[in-house]
């Protein structure tokens, strides 16, 4: 007999994490179902095998259609940039905390015993953690609607695993970078936009002093955590292992400075841009870098990709998009 393929659904699987993650799990034989509603994610990117639903992530119907008759869910869709939360207050509140339960409630409903969910919470729950490296156990503090509405999906992910047996990890996802990232967009991460602009020849501008410490980590890295999460909870499911919640840090366990950030890109580059400071971006989070020995001991697993490495992919992608453009 044929052996049925492992049907995943990816919600924001158009998005930049959810298109890597959805061609690596292709090319690992899985079967993918995605729900994107493409309010910032392209459909182009997204590999032809996999099976597109548009629609809402917070609307019940259109998740429980999803995911009917799938083996697994990673859930992505949200709402990803902290300053258009902050902009979009109530409707970045919808997306990101109801979407989130409306996803486990779905996963808790659609079998008996309920599909596993992995899901991306964000180091952005920490805050202003006093104690560096940040671990699993750091009380949680977040400054921004975002990061409060990450933290308000964990509560409730511990809540559909303790009453509803919903199995579920939360990835506390650092900032994660590389190749696909919207380079554009005033939301986009820092890598994305200062490679984009430096790779060009034009200036940058740093928000505040550039002291502020950010812990990158390579796309490709985060979806090796994605597929092994979701891989241990699948397997606890087969051997009939009670359900459960967990939280666990997705970083490397380096703090870069902005500042390194952009003279590295700006050496890599070669550009002779200038590298201006504004002001300080409002709610924005000083030193942020994670204790990635959780990741190592659950998932077996290290962020590998060196960042010198990962910038020097993500220039290339973005020089060959603009090479591309120019010729057509
Ligand atoms: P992204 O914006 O590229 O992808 C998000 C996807 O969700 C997009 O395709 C978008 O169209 C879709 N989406 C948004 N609202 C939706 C809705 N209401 N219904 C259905 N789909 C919707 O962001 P990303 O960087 O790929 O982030 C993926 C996940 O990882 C998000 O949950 C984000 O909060 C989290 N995260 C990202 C980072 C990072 O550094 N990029 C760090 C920590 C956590
Ligand atoms: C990022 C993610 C968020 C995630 C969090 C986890 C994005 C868009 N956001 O938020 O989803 O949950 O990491 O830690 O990927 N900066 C400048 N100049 C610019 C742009 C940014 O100086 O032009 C600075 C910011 O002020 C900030 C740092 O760079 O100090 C990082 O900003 P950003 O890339 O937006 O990420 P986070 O806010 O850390």
């Amino acid at each position: 007999m044929e052996e049925r393929s492992n049907t995943i659904l990816v919600t924001g699987g158009c998005g930049f994490i959810g298109t890597h993650l959805c061609h690596a799990m292709i090319n690992a034989g899985q079967k993918v179902r995605i729900l994107d509603d493409l309010s910032s994610g392209k459909a182009a990117g997204v590999p032809e095998s996999a099976d597109l639903i548009v629609g809402d992530v917070a609307d019940p119907e259109a998740v429980a259609d999803a995911m009917a008759g799938v083996d697994g869910v990673i859930h992505l869709a949200a709402i990803a940039s902290v300053e258009l939360c902050n902009r979009a207050w109530v409707r970045s509140h919808r997306t990101n905390l109801t979407g989130t339960l409306t996803v486990m409630e779905a996963a808790r409903d659609a079998a008996r015993p309920a599909i596993p969910v992995v899901w991306a919470s964000s180091a952005a729950i920490y805050g202003a953690a006093r104690t560096l490296p940040i671990n699993e156990r750091t009380v949680p503090s977040p400054m921004s609607p975002y990061g409060a509405d990450k933290l308000g999906g964990e509560q409730h992910g511990l809540a559909a695993a303790d009453i509803f047996g919903v199995a579920n990890t939360a990835l506390r996802f650092f900032n994660v970078y590389g190749p696909g990232q919207d380079p554009h967009s005033p939301y986009s991460g820092v890598i994305s936009i200062f490679a984009e602009r430096l790779g060009s020849g034009q200036d940058v501008t740093i928000n505040g002093d550039g002291q502020q410490t950010r812990d990158f980590v390579y796309v490709g890295d985060v979806v090796r955590a994605l597929m092994a999460s979701l891989d241990r909870l699948q397997r606890r499911r087969r051997l009939d292992q009670p359900a459960g919640f967990d939280a666990i840090n997705v970083c490397t366990g380096h703090a870069v400075t902005v500042t390194a950030l952009a003279e590295t890109l700006r050496d890599l580059t070669g550009s002779t841009a200038t590298i201006a400071y504004g002001p300080p971006r409002e709610g924005d989070i000083r030193d942020s870098v994670g204790d990635a020995a959780r990741m190592q001991r659950l998932l077996g697993i290290r962020a590998e990709t060196r960042l010198e490495e990962g910038l020097t992919r993500l220039l290339d992608a973005q020089g060959e998009t603009r090479r591309l453009a120019t010729a057509g």
